[in-house]
């Protein structure tokens, strides 16, 4: 099929939710993807942070031929042997006691939302009043169903959707007073992105996330830490909140879990999952065996490619400062591992970049307007990072001489017409 034929039959046959990039993709192995007319690309977005492993990884591939051959659903009414042992890996790496498993980074936001509220509940057994608030942060991301809507703290995506669900609070992003001041007894949970990803690749700072912690702690309320973005080794480290030396008492992971299936995960302690009782939550198709056997094979291939996010990462980091030092109009170089964010200083500029990229066969895209976000696969190299410099570098260079000589046109145009007009 001709990407032509694909867009006009989807134009005519889907919701138009997405404003895709008119490129149709066949094939992918390890950074690179092929597209229908044969062009390669080099992937540094990874399918927004979920093909952590690249296309095509052997391993994956085994266990995916393997599993597909044995089982590949059964419902949580019953047992298969995978959810136990993957639990027991992610809460090994967590630090967490247990895990309930989703087929998404919503549905994971949505059942951790629901555990802060029944954990609430359970605990307010003498009459105090009850604790249902939730306080977010703006411009966090969180999903597209109703309760994460609801603490998304981006209008563009909440608005068109009022009424949501009712007792969420937004805190101006790392402003420490903001929180003490809307912070009460009230408060069930405090939910941080630990580094905000469709928020423009921002991290949280360690004070204000070390008050969240302290402010929750001293309440007996929860703190949520949403790493479906920037968890499971893309800070070089298994979970971002691990740089900070916080830990949570609920985090939400998904991406990457399973190298491109979709699963995601619910990850607490013993005192908060206690709270929950049989029947009040669950799902058909979450955790399923073939996710999950995959997800374990992630986990063990990830054991050994910790260090080398950290160490490419930090070359990349490097890289882009050097960008900013050579190009006036990059405003902040930001993020950790391999989770980055160049922040340019129009939209217009940002959205360039991204399709002249493209042109040059190289994935990126764009975060809040004006920041081109990077979330390569894991296992890039410091020659896939050089070929990204090299593009941006031509790119933001012939931008700015366009943008000069633009301006020289126009000037010569206005003392023209002021000389006529004499
Ligand atoms: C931080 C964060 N939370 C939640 C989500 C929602 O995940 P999903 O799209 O799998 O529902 C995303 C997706 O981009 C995310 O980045």
């Amino acid at each position: 099929m001709s990407l032509a034929s694909v867009v006009r039959s989807e134009e005519k046959l889907l919701l138009p939710t997405y404003d895709r990039h008119r490129v149709l993709f066949e094939k992918g192995r390890g950074v690179y993807l092929w597209d229908s007319r044969g062009n390669r690309y080099l992937d540094f977005l990874s399918g927004i942070g979920v093909n952590a492993l690249g296309q095509a990884h052997p391993a994956i591939q085994k266990i995916l031929k393997r599993q597909a051959g044995r089982l590949i659903h059964v419902s949580n009414l019953f047992f298969h042997e995978y959810q136990a042992e993957l639990a027991k890996r992610l809460t090994r790496i967590s630090g967490l006691d247990r895990a309930f498993f989703s087929n998404s980074g919503t549905e994971a936001w949505e059942g951790a939302l629901k555990l802060a509220r029944i954990y609430a509940r359970t605990k307010n057994t003498n009459g105090h009043r009850p604790k249902w608030r939730i306080l977010a942060l703006d411009n966090s991301f969180h999903g597209r169903t109703f309760g994460s809507l609801a603490t998304t703290g981006q209008a563009k995506y909440r608005d068109p959707f009022v009424p949501l669900l009712p007792g969420v609070g937004f805190v101006r992003f790392n402003d420490v007073e903001d929180l003490k001041h809307q912070f009460d007894a009230g408060v069930c949970a405090i939910c941080v992105e630990t580094i905000q990803g469709e928020g423009g690749i921002c991290p949280v700072s360690p004070e204000f996330l070390q008050m969240a912690r302290k402010l929750t702690e001293s309440n007996d309320a929860l703190l949520i830490l949403d790493e479906i973005q920037c968890g499971l080794g893309r800070t070089g480290r298994y979970f971002a909140y691990q740089h900070y030396g916080v830990q949570p008492d609920i985090v939400t992971v998904a991406k990457p879990l399973a190298a491109g299936l979709p699963l995601g995960a619910i990850l607490t302690t013993n005192r908060v999952a206690m709270s929950m009782q049989r029947g009040m939550h669950g799902t058909t198709f979450g955790g399923g065996p073939l996710a999950c056997a995959v997800a374990i094979e992630f986990l063990r291939l990830l054991d050994e490619l910790l260090d080398h996010v950290g160490h490419v990462g930090s070359y990349f980091q490097e890289q882009l400062e050097g960008l900013k030092a050579r190009h006036d109009c990059i405003r902040e170089v930001r993020g950790m591992g391999l989770m980055l964010g160049l922040e340019l200083e129009s939209a217009d500029t940002a959205k360039k970049m991204v399709s002249v990229l493209l042109q040059n066969g190289i994935l990126i895209n764009r975060t809040h307007e004006t920041v081109l976000r990077f979330l390569p696969p894991y296992i890039i190299r410091e020659k896939h990072v050089d070929e990204v410099i090299r593009a941006l570098d031509s790119a933001l260079t012939s931008s700015a001489s366009k943008a000069r000589r633009g301006q020289l046109l126009r000037l010569k145009k206005r003392s023209q017409q002021t000389k006529e007009s004499r």
